[in-house]
């Protein structure tokens, strides 16, 4: 019994993708070629699931560390009968610089990272200057690179580190979206923090550069 098997009762072996060991094809993974869009630290795979609904010409992949996280969000993907989703359950900065072809992917989301307030852990934190070196190598010219979090010091060093990159572009910052229903949210951590009423600091640049 795979471990995928034992943690769910439903298939979810289409929608898992284990770690590779070599840069991946993406036509390989989703059986086509078309434009591919990354989510960095899916959670439960809310944006996953509404993205690839909404986006059914694009394919999308999540990487998300917690394993229980991951296995969540691959359930709702199959419960959903989505064709164009997967996930990846492992450390995204460790796919990013080592697995994803230059210049490969049309769109890097990374919602709500972890903050890891305590001063020592902040190396912990998944955007820092070697991730953007890679979302850059990564993303295709004119590729999206969308940022959401509610952490105002989080914002400022991920806006510093982005000024510091010319290959991008900042556009209009993204407007939250009246939501029509309890699931129409970004993610689960934005609907959680909306409703609390927090602030949340979003951002979208463009990969200007070849
Ligand atoms: C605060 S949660 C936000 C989840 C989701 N993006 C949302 O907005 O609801 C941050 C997520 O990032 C995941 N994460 C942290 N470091 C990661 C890494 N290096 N690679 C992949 N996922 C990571 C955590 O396990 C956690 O599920």
């Amino acid at each position: 019994m795979t471990d995928n098997a034992r943690r769910s009762p439903i298939d979810t072996t289409p929608y898992t993708l284990e770690m590779p060991e070599a840069p991946v094809s993406w036509p390989e993974i989703f059986g086509r070629d078309r434009p591919v869009e990354l989510e960095i630290g899916s959670g439960k795979g809310l944006f996953l699931a509404n993205a690839a609904r909404g986006n059914p010409s694009h394919d999308f992949l999540g990487v998300e560390m917690a394993k229980k996280y991951a296995y969540k969000a691959a359930e709702r993907l199959a419960k959903a009968n989505l064709s164009n989703v997967k996930i990846l359950p492992g450390d995204a900065r460790r796919f990013l610089h080592l697995f994803v072809p230059a210049a490969s992917v049309s769109a890097v989301h990374i919602y709500f990272p972890d903050p890891w307030w305590k001063t020592r852990h902040r190396k912990r934190r998944v955007f820092c200057e070697d991730f953007v070196v890679d979302v850059a190598k990564s993303l295709t010219p004119g590729g999206d690179f969308l940022i959401a979090t509610d952490v105002e010091e989080y914002f400022g060093v991920m806006m510093e580190l982005m000024d510091r990159h010319e290959e991008f572009t900042e556009q209009a910052r993204p407007e939250p979206k009246t939501p029509e229903h309890e699931h129409d949210y970004l993610t689960n951590f934005e609907r959680k923090y909306r409703i609390e009423g927090r602030p949340i600091h979003r951002a979208h640049y463009k990969k200007t550069t070849a």
